[in-house]
């Protein structure tokens, strides 16, 4: 049985990048592997959120990951700060971090680019926290998106670096995962660039149908193939890249031969995608609802989780103690 670890930043809604990137290879893996999957609340304030707003985005995060198929009963459901061993083992893994190599970070430089007005240490140092994360339960598999391609291969040189320097076989070199071998990367309908709650171009889970309908019919195009055959423009890529993950392979492949003889009609694939992206999203919609609000259920899940997942925290943090020389005197 492999270990597997997750985790996703508290700061709105699930869209669909969060769902096809990541969420959906954790729900298939929790019927065979040892699962952990967190929710990121101090990694969010790193953006210094309204303190009574997190609370609820915490919640509503947990809520949609729930109504997704997670599990209690299956996989370790928990909120980062329950566990706070993590903020120890990123205390010790920070040792032997180098400031070069986080200044060289992309989502740091993105960070300093967007919110120049509050570079703070937590930005910096978010990929040590990151690994800590991940090696505190010392996975096999990390499920994420091709976006944290990159703090994953941070995750690694962090374990491969403690093994080294304490000449010990401790932590494993955690693989990112996704059930298609590659990792996605799920567009956004606007254009260019990847589907994000930053990026302001999110079709969230919650969405009402006639949400999703408007933010499909709103999609970029261009003004239509005029050669046969001709390269499919990035924008209209886009809308194949969405359709090849929502909808069946025949649709997908009509509307590509339509486009290589110049008969496409963006409206009807505007249509069929946005049907399809309802049929995958309306059912999980309705199971938010069913568990919006139930705050009991929400806090016994929450409550078992920590449990959980402490008792493997603890554990690594003991050991990593000791390799490190804090002994007990
Ligand atoms: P976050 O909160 O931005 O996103 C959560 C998960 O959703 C994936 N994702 C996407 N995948 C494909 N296409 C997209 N457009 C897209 N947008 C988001 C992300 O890859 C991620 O898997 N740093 C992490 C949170 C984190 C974490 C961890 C993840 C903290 N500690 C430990 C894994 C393990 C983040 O900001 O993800």
């Amino acid at each position: 049985m492999k270990t597997v670890v997750s985790g996703i930043r508290p700061t709105g809604n699930l869209h669909l990048g969060n769902y096809f990137g990541a969420l959906k290879n954790f729900i298939k893996m929790q019927e065979t592997e040892r699962c952990f999957f967190f929710i990121a609340d101090y990694h969010s304030l790193t953006t210094h959120p309204d303190p009574k707003l997190l609370g609820t985005n915490v919640r509503n995060v947990l809520t949609e990951y729930l109504a997704a198929g997670l599990d209690p009963e299956k996989s370790t459901i928990f909120i980062q700060s329950d566990q706070p061993e993590v903020a120890e083992l990123s205390l010790l893994l920070s040792m032997h971090a180098y400031i070069g190599e986080l200044e060289r970070t992309a989502s740091f430089k993105d960070k300093m680019r967007k919110q120049p007005e509050n570079v703070n240490a937590g930005l910096l140092t978010y990929p040590i926290l990151m690994a800590a994360d991940i090696l505190i339960h010392r996975p096999d598999l990390v499920p994420v998106g091709k976006d944290q391609e990159q703090h994953l291969e941070m995750t690694r040189k962090y374990a491969r670096r403690f093994n080294s320097i304490y000449g010990v076989d401790f932590f494993p070199e955690p693989a990112a995962y996704n059930f298609g071998t590659e990792l996605v990367k799920i567009p956004g309908l606007d254009g260019s660039g990847k589907m994000g709650k930053s990026e302001g171009n999110g079709i969230y889970l919650a969405d009402t149908d006639e949400q999703i309908r408007k933010k499909v019919m709103r999609a970029t195009t261009d003004s239509g193939p005029t050669e046969m055959n001709s390269v499919v423009s990035e924008p209209v890529e886009n809308i194949f890249t969405l359709m090849n993950i929502v909808s069946e392979k025949s649709a997908v492949e009509s509307f590509r031969t339509d486009y290589a003889n110049c008969s496409i009609r963006y409206g009807d694939l505007k249509k069929q995608l946005s049907e399809d992206i309802i049929k995958s999203v309306a059912p999980i919609r309705e199971r938010i609802l069913e568990i919006k609000g139930n705050e009991k259920y929400l806090r016994d899940v929450t409550e078992f989780g920590a449990q959980k997942a402490r008792e493997s925290a603890r554990e690594t943090i003991k050991q990593v103690r000791e390799i490190m020389g804090l002994r007990k005197i």
